[in-house]
């Protein structure tokens, strides 16, 4: 009765009415943010180039050049040491893109700075089918990566000629064996899959999962098929639209089929029992954000910094940071923000939230806590919140409409510097130059 296309409309509905003001963004300085209160967070650094641009990608990324990523990876190691000269520590740091392998030898010599800085004990990098060599992966382990993540999306040769991978990374069966070849060389190795792809039946998503499980990799992360106007306009005549009516069905079945053998981390991302470490970066209270199209949250303030990469490296020649953009969220939204990233991880700890938000979480959020209990979507006990499948689903469904809206933020900026992208001229126009309605990328 609950578990109905109206329920999930109306959920998405109200959530989307709740945080429309969390991408309010407005100029920022580009001076280093203050120094967040509370433990040391994370650092995401953002490096926006691909061999191949996939039609599907909603991230901020631009056709790799040699002598762009250099200068690139140069700034952005000046920017990190900006962070650490304010005083800024952190315990990971995550390499995201685009494709940070593009640039080896510069990716590693990024990474031993981190670690030299800030003595981080988690970091993850995450790669495309084709950079899975011994060239690439050995220098990767020596420095101490610890969680590689591969970008496969399917197995299915259909899906990834659709997706234009199949040229450039490769037929599901190479990839299979490149994935299987490196399997045990990091202490995670994590396969990110697509599902609910316009041509993809359910037939071919029970096959993906079946080659995953065979491959000895140790962690999945299932995004279910995220757009934007401008991604659906590359999609549309390369591989179609997906249909929001098969969410449900697609999404029961990845969490049957990997249920024994992988505990849920987050409403997309499974883990084998026993191992790996999440890819669940937005979790974290406070993290920082690095290079071009990156966000940072610290002490209820969302950053973004420039989507150009030439306005990039001059800010941090002027002695900047990357940033341009900032939102202070109101009291209320930080503590909405703290229930959907919390919830999506799957537990809230009662006591974490008092001491981050003071008793006033429960009595402002009462709403939203009571759906939670009446949709039969979490349980509570003396230690807080947990979420169970139906609410996991929803929750997939609530954090897809975010990163949906960050989509819809990085599409506005990434209009204004679009000459500068080679992309062609069907953007969106801006909002504005305000924008409405996420963030690990
Ligand atoms: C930034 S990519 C890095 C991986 C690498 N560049 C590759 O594609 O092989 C991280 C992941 O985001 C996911 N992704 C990108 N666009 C998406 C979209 N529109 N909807 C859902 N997931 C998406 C893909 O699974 C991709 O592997
Ligand atoms: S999916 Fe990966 S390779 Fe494709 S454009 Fe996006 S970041 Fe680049």
């Amino acid at each position: 009765m609950l578990d109905t296309p109206l329920i999930d409309a109306y959920l998405l509905k109200l959530f989307r009415f709740r945080t429309r003001a969390f991408l309010h963004m407005e100029d920022a300085p580009g001076t280093v943010p203050p120094l967040p209160r509370g433990s040391p967070g994370y650092l995401y650094v953002h490096i926006p180039f691909c061999e191949v641009l996939c039609p599907f990608c909603s991230f901020h990324r631009v056709q790799h050049r040699h002598s762009q990523a250099e200068r690139y990876f140069t700034a952005l190691r000046r920017e990190i040491r900006l962070y650490h000269a304010a005083g800024f520590r952190f315990t990971g740091v995550y390499f995201g893109g685009g494709t940070p392998t593009v640039e080896p030898q510069d990716l590693v010599m990024t990474i031993n700075l981190v670690r030299e800085l800030f003595g981080v004990t988690e970091i993850s990098v995450e790669t495309n089918p084709k950079d899975l060599r011994p060239d690439v992966l050995g220098p990767l382990r020596e420095t101490g990566v610890t969680r590689l993540s591969v970008g496969v999306q399917s197995f299915d040769d259909r899906l990834l000629r659709e997706m234009d991978r199949y040229e450039k990374y490769g037929s599901g069966a190479e990839t299979t064996g490149r994935i299987r070849a490196v399997a045990g060389m990091f202490p995670t190795l994590n396969v990110d899959l697509i599902f609910n792809q316009p041509h993809q039946t359910l037939a071919s998503l029970e096959r993906d999962i079946a080659i995953f499980r065979g491959l000895g990799a140790n962690q999945v992360s299932f995004y279910p098929l995220m757009t934007s106007p401008t991604v659906e306009r590359r999609m549309v005549g390369a591989m179609g639209l997906p249909d929001q009516r098969r969410l449900r069905q697609f999404y029961h079945t990845i969490v049957q089929r990997l249920g024994r053998e992988f505990r849920p981390s987050s409403a997309w991302c499974f883990t084998k029992r026993g191992q790996g470490i999440d890819e669940y970066i937005v979790a974290a209270d406070n993290y920082v954000g690095v290079g071009s199209g990156a966000f940072s949250y610290l002490d209820g303030t969302l950053y973004s910094t420039t989507f150009s990469l030439a306005g990039y490296e001059q800010r941090i020649a002027q002695g900047l940071t990357g940033i341009t953009t900032c939102h202070h969220l109101s009291d209320t939204d930080r503590m909405r923000y703290s229930l959907l990233v919390r919830m999506f991880g799957l537990h809230m700890d009662e006591a974490a939230v008092r001491a981050q938000h003071g008793a006033k979480f429960f009595r402002k959020l009462w709403g939203e806590l009571l759906t939670l209990r009446v949709l039969g979507a979490a349980r509570r006990d003396e230690r807080g919140w947990h979420l169970n499948e139906r609410g996991m689903y929803w929750l997939m469904l609530m954090m897809s409409a975010f990163f949906e809206s960050v989509n819809n933020y990085r599409d506005a900026m990434r209009a204004h510097v679009n000459q500068e992208l080679h992309e062609p001229t069907t953007m969106c126009p801006p909002i504005g130059g305000t924008l409405s309605p996420a963030p690990a990328k």
